[in-house]
């Protein structure tokens, strides 16, 4: 399974993911991978926010070496889930491509926890106390995706 976590900025919320998922994959053995993009360019080739590298750091993840890459049409052939963090993300991603086989591809990583409710995982950059609540959020979501999948 080759899962690639997307936000807006690749900055915040999917370095958390990618790095929440890695650990939850190495963890449980599973010969899966992981990786993460924006669907904007504006933060390509930065590491990670400073305050997603400090809650991961807080809670023993080290995501300050990932580097930010937007989002390319390859990637809907490269991956085989394409989780959105948020139903802008979704929307950005689904108007991608005119194919269903990709677009079904495209699912809301809450929805993993609460089926059918469209949660968002809401963008901390604006919001310097946003960064816990993302990693708990995130952190469950990944959780039961593992416990669906493997
Ligand atoms: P992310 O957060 O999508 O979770 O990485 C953001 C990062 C940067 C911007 C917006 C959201 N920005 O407007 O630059």
């Amino acid at each position: 399974m080759k899962i690639l976590m997307v936000c807006l900025g690749n900055i915040c919320r999917s370095p958390l993911a990618e790095g929440i998922m890695q650990r939850k994959i190495d963890k449980s053995g599973l010969d899966w991978s992981v990786d993460s993009a924006g669907t904007g360019a504006w933060h390509a080739g930065e590491k990670p926010d400073s305050r997603s590298i400090e809650v991961a750091k807080k809670n023993g993840l080290n995501i300050s070496m990932q580097k930010a890459r937007q989002f390319q049409l390859e990637d809907f052939k490269n991956f085989d889930l394409i989780l959105a963090m948020d139903s802008s993300n979704y929307s950005d991603l689904v108007n991608k491509t005119s194919l269903e086989s990709e677009k079904s591809k495209v699912r809301m990583i809450m929805n993993f926890k609460d089926p059918g409710r469209n949660e968002n995982v809401p963008d901390p950059y604006w919001n310097d106390n946003g960064f816990e609540n993302v990693y708990e959020m995130l952190d469950v979501a990944c959780e039961k995706f593992i416990e669906a999948y493997k």
